[in-house]
């Protein structure tokens, strides 16, 4: 044998060597069931002192030429099984942590429990749209205690200690002079002691207010907004203008409006507002017991005493003020017909808004 042909088939020997060690690396991965075991193997054929070292020692034999050409074919194998130990690996990994899951007795392939979206409730979603209605005619947005002393909630409100009409606003008392108010309209009075002799004053105050009434359309804690509006020369005309917008706003565009004599000690002269029924229109139904028209709230010009004791002088200026039930607002517009629904927080009634 010439020593070409020796160099030769030690050359294609060494090469068969290489690619069969790479498919015995291969086999032998693809059967292994733990990660040790895929150690195991790569030390054994890729490790310091493993089959491809042992087969590279062989190389002594070559000539120069010969060399990079072996070189390479133990790079391409090597890297062969490199990736696919790697890859081996990761499905070993994948399976351990399903056979432990299913060990603990989680099936991950179940579906998820959905995430619930919450929503807005119904009365937040009026009282913003009220809000809404009246930020975009110029008002602003005031607030007050729902614990109130007597005076503001009724003394200032020419509401004195033994006026009859205490009667239709009983409440909770926390003490002699103070309790839950029973209406906003305190509010009127604090915001204008504030701001006196400053005008105009043009403001709603939402918040919840507090009565001993408990039925299908009464509940013993409930909202309201009110409304005041204080400068030179306003009159009832602008008071029913600016009711009569906000109905059309709220309810639609073809809502009319009802102003009814009535009275309240801090208003003169009162009226009680109604708006033509949402449901049949005014032709007269269930909902507004066949009258055709809805009553949704109280109002009148601010009487001069209110203006006088918040520190305004009732000679020079004049107001409106209203109060409306977000409860009974909401329940108008959605047609619900019992104002404990907006308070059992059932999710079901909830959802539909
Ligand atoms: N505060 C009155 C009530 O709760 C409503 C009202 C407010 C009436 C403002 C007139 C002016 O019944």
């Amino acid at each position: 044998m010439t020593g070409f042909n020796r160099v030769l088939e030690t050359r294609v020997f060494m090469e068969e060597k290489l690619r069969k060690m790479g498919e015995d690396a291969c086999g032998a991965l693809a059967k292994a069931g733990s990660l040790e075991e895929l150690n195991g193997i790569r030390v054994r054929f890729l490790g310091k002192k493993g089959e491809l070292t042992q087969i590279l020692r062989g190389m002594g034999g070559l000539s120069a030429q010969e060399r990079p050409r072996i070189g390479q074919v133990a790079n391409e194998v090597r890297s062969a099984v490199e990736n696919e130990l790697e890859a081996r690996s990761a499905t070993l990994k994948r399976l351990l942590r399903e056979q432990k899951l299913r060990s603990e007795g989680i099936d991950v392939t179940l579906p998820g429990v959905p995430l619930l979206r919450g929503g807005k409730h119904p009365l937040s979603v009026v009282l913003e749209e009220i809000q809404e209605i009246f930020l975009g005619l110029g008002y602003s947005i005031a607030e007050g205690p729902e614990v109130e002393t007597d005076y503001y909630n009724f003394e200032a409100l020419n509401l004195p200690k033994e006026h009859p009409a205490r009667d239709m606003q009983d409440t909770f008392f926390v003490g002699e002079e103070i309790l839950l108010r029973t209406h906003t309209s305190p509010v009127q009075v604090r915001y204008m002691e504030r701001t006196a002799p400053e005008l105009p004053v043009k403001i709603i105050a939402p918040g919840k207010v507090y009565r001993r009434d408990d039925d299908a359309t009464h509940s013993p804690m409930f909202s309201q907004v009110e409304g005041l509006a204080v400068d030179r020369r306003i009159t009832f005309s602008d008071l029913k203008g600016t009711l009569d917008l906000f109905a059309r706003e709220m309810f639609g565009s073809k809502t009319k409006t009802r102003f009814r004599p009535s009275y309240f000690p801090f208003t003169e002269p009162s009226a009680e507002v109604d708006i033509s029924c949402v449901m049949c229109g005014g032709n007269g139904c269930r909902v507004c017991s066949h009258t055709g028209w809805l009553e949704i709230l109280g109002s009148g010009m601010v009487h001069p005493r209110v203006l006088e004791v918040s520190g305004y002088n009732s000679e020079e200026v004049t107001g409106f003020a209203f109060g409306m039930g977000v409860e009974r607002v909401a329940m108008l517009k959605y047609g619900i017909d019992d104002m404990r629904l907006l308070f059992d927080n059932d999710l079901r009634f909830l959802r539909q808004f």
